[in-house]
């Protein structure tokens, strides 16, 4: 039977941001939806929590009719993905996460969220959006494949900078997933970026060495948008994973 793969997007990105992988992992019945906030997705009196994105994604695969399915998120993505696996195991038959983390927000991590919720307030996501993107990419990114960073900045460009601001309040409220890795039945696969500035490949290696059996994946030349910067070794590392399920 076709396997149902969803792609979840991080923030503040787009459904758009896995146009690649839409094609090429065709041979299943793919699915990205755009997530609370971004896009077209659902919206709705804040503040928002990751509670309320795992809920929308029970939504969204309960009007699919996908049972079960593979769970690939990254940053953001991830965050829901692996809350989503806490509360609903039996309907996530694997895991990819890439440039994501389990563990909470430090207290500086929250004191930049909140930098940025005032910045989104005061000059918009049009004005960030450039500078947001430079800090995503890897170096080798912004020099030798700058097309990538136009694309990145279009799809931030696209969100509705109050809706940004929510979401940094979900980000930042966000539960410690840690303490449930050790009990994730699941086969997953973790990918990190070497070159990753907003989430570092040793939390990455750090959750994939707390779920039981799980594989680790470090993608180089990549920095937080791995399926972006470095494709083909994202797909083939995850279609490698796909053919052991
Ligand atoms: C993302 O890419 O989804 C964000 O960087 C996640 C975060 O800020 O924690």
């Amino acid at each position: 039977m076709t396997k149902n793969l969803v792609f979840l997007h991080g923030f503040p990105f787009n459904r758009t941001s896995w146009s690649a992988e839409i094609g090429h992992f065709s041979d299943h019945r793919v699915l990205a939806p755009d997530l609370r906030g971004h896009g077209g997705g659902p919206e709705g009196p804040a503040p928002w929590f990751i509670h309320h994105y795992v809920e929308d994604l029970k939504k969204f695969l309960d009007e699919k009719s996908a049972d079960r399915a593979i769970l690939c998120g990254l940053s953001m993505g991830g965050y829901v993905a692996l809350h989503f696996a806490e509360k609903y195991p039996e309907r996530v038959e694997a895991l990819v996460l890439a440039n994501t983390q389990a563990g909470p927000d430090s207290n500086e991590a929250k004191d930049k969220r909140y930098q940025t919720v005032e910045k989104l307030h005061q000059d918009g996501l049009q004005a960030m959006a450039a500078d947001m993107a430079k800090g995503m990419l890897a170096e080798s990114t912004l020099r030798e494949n700058p097309e990538v960073l136009g694309r990145v900045v279009a799809m931030i460009q696209g969100n509705k900078a109050e809706n940004a601001a929510k979401v940094v309040g979900a980000l930042a409220a966000r539960r410690d997933a840690t303490p449930f890795l050790k009990s994730l039945r699941c086969p997953t696969l973790v990918i990190a970026g070497d070159q990753d500035k907003v989430i570092s490949p040793e939390a990455g290696r750090a959750m994939a060495d707390a779920i039981p059996g799980a594989e680790f994946a470090l993608l180089s030349g990549a920095g937080h948008l791995s399926n972006l910067e470095q494709p083909a070794a994202f797909q083939k590392r995850v279609r490698e994973f796909l053919r052991k399920l």
